[in-house]
């Protein structure tokens, strides 16, 4: 049986252990192949039924004593996120703000705890609220902020930074280091362990942005030796959208760091509404203020799925998904004018793959106009298609590439006349 029948994707899905969790998720379009989960994972139909609930027996009911047991709640669901997608022990992640909030935070705090270090470092194919921020902190402290190129051709295999090309810029003068897990249009998985030990040989601190990363692959925080990082929750971890983001930091670091932002909700004795700050020894003494209780739910319920089918088998499911994908693509797609811009090799990559073609843009649209097909386009040349393990059957990613070949070989793309939506 070759990757290009129809029946092979039948195959894996027979086998496939995750299968039954499809129908957990409102889908009302069965023809449309969404491959689109790394940017907006579906809704778990339970999370329908603890909204209402919490709407309405919580809000509704309880008005403001509701307070007295949602106060912790980032906490809680931190534990959930901690315990089902990063590897992480109790007391360590709060759910909360957005990943962009959370990331200025943890940048603040990293550069405090190492005074007199004026330099900071990322790479040029980073997500953009991230080198945003950075630049905007860089300018104002008058810090030397290092991108290291990796999109420019030659300068890094598919945009994957590696100790290698770090070390260079590495120096005792390093406050921090940032990248993301997964890179978010080239899909490279960077090496989180080697990176955070090479950083610390320097005595800096490196700050893992996951977003692409949290809920396709096993992270392992604790064992790895991370020590910060942020992401979202509304990709594959299907939580909805504008849901609360994470953050992590591990407790051999908790007490040496202070956020930029020290709201009340940090403060060890909140209720006391004292003159001064003091800061919490928990993880409670990252957390700004209130969180969305509503956001919090959504989470527990789509994370409390993850965690049953277990990360391990979500993160198998991305590899034989992503494994399939390329062999669709050497099949069908290198002859059509795509290029593979993701590793061919499994421990490089993620949930999702990036194919780079000069028409990409007009591509995408036909896609979603002509063959039902939901992917999304990054500038300035890529397609990114994901598998997302609880809501994709693998027929329907093979299906997908089968639409997407035909919009091509045919040319039908090329009778797109819209620019499609403002959001690609
Ligand atoms: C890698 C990465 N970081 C940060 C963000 C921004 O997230 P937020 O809008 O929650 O701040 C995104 C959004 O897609 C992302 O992909």
């Amino acid at each position: 049986m070759t990757v290009t029948e129809r029946e092979f994707a039948l195959n894996l899905d027979a086998e496939d252990p995750l299968a039954r969790y499809k129908d957990q998720f409102v889908n009302t379009d069965p023809n449309m192949c969404y491959l689109d989960g790394n940017s907006l994972g579906r809704l778990p139909k339970k999370t329908v039924e603890v909204v209402n609930n919490y709407l309405l027996n919580e809000w509704g009911a309880e008005v403001v004593g509701g307070w007295g047991h949602w106060i912790d709640e980032a906490q809680a669901t931190g534990d959930l996120i901690g315990r089902a997608v990063l590897g992480a022990g109790a007391g360590q992640v709060l759910a909360c703000d957005t990943t962009s909030v959370n990331f200025y935070q943890l940048v603040g705090a990293a550069i405090a705890a190492r005074p007199g270090r004026k330099t900071i470092i990322t790479d040029a194919a980073n997500f953009p609220t991230d080198r945003y921020i950075l630049q905007g902190v860089a300018d104002r402290m008058g810090l030397n902020l290092i991108i290291i190129d990796n999109e420019s051709p030659g300068s890094a295999e598919c945009e994957r930074i590696t100790p290698e090309i770090l070390e260079p810029y590495l120096s005792t003068d390093v406050a921090f280091v940032t990248f993301e897990v997964i890179q978010y249009r080239s899909g490279a998985r960077t090496d989180i362990k080697a990176i955070t030990e090479l950083v610390r040989k320097y005595g800096g601190l490196t700050i893992w942005d996951a977003s692409h990363a949290a809920g396709a692959i096993e992270l392992n925080f604790d064992d790895n030796g991370v020590d910060l990082a942020v992401g979202c929750t509304y990709k594959y971890g299907n939580s909805g959208p504008g849901s609360p983001a994470w953050l992590y930091v591990n407790k051999k670091v908790q007490n040496s760091l202070q956020v930029s932002i020290q709201g009340w909700f940090a403060q060890a004795d909140q209720f006391e509404m004292g003159p001064t700050f003091e800061k919490d020894n928990s993880i409670r003494g990252f957390q700004i203020a209130s969180p969305s209780i509503v956001g919090l739910r959504c989470i527990n319920t789509a994370f409390g799925m993850i965690e049953e089918a277990t990360i391990s088998a979500i993160a198998k499911k991305c590899a034989t998904g992503t494994q399939m994908m390329i062999g669709l693509y050497d099949a069908w797609l290198a002859e059509l004018g795509f290029t593979l811009n993701t590793s061919r090799e499994v421990l490089e990559r993620g949930g999702h793959i990036s194919l780079v073609h000069p028409d990409a843009k007009r591509i995408a649209v036909a896609l979603r106009e002509f063959a039902n097909v939901i992917p999304d386009y990054r500038t300035p040349n890529s397609i990114r298609l994901a598998i997302s393990p609880l809501t994709n059957s693998y027929v329907e990613i093979w299906d997908g590439f089968q639409r997407l070949r035909d919009l091509v070989a045919t040319r039908q793309y090329e009778k797109v006349t819209t620019e499609g939506s403002r959001v690609t």
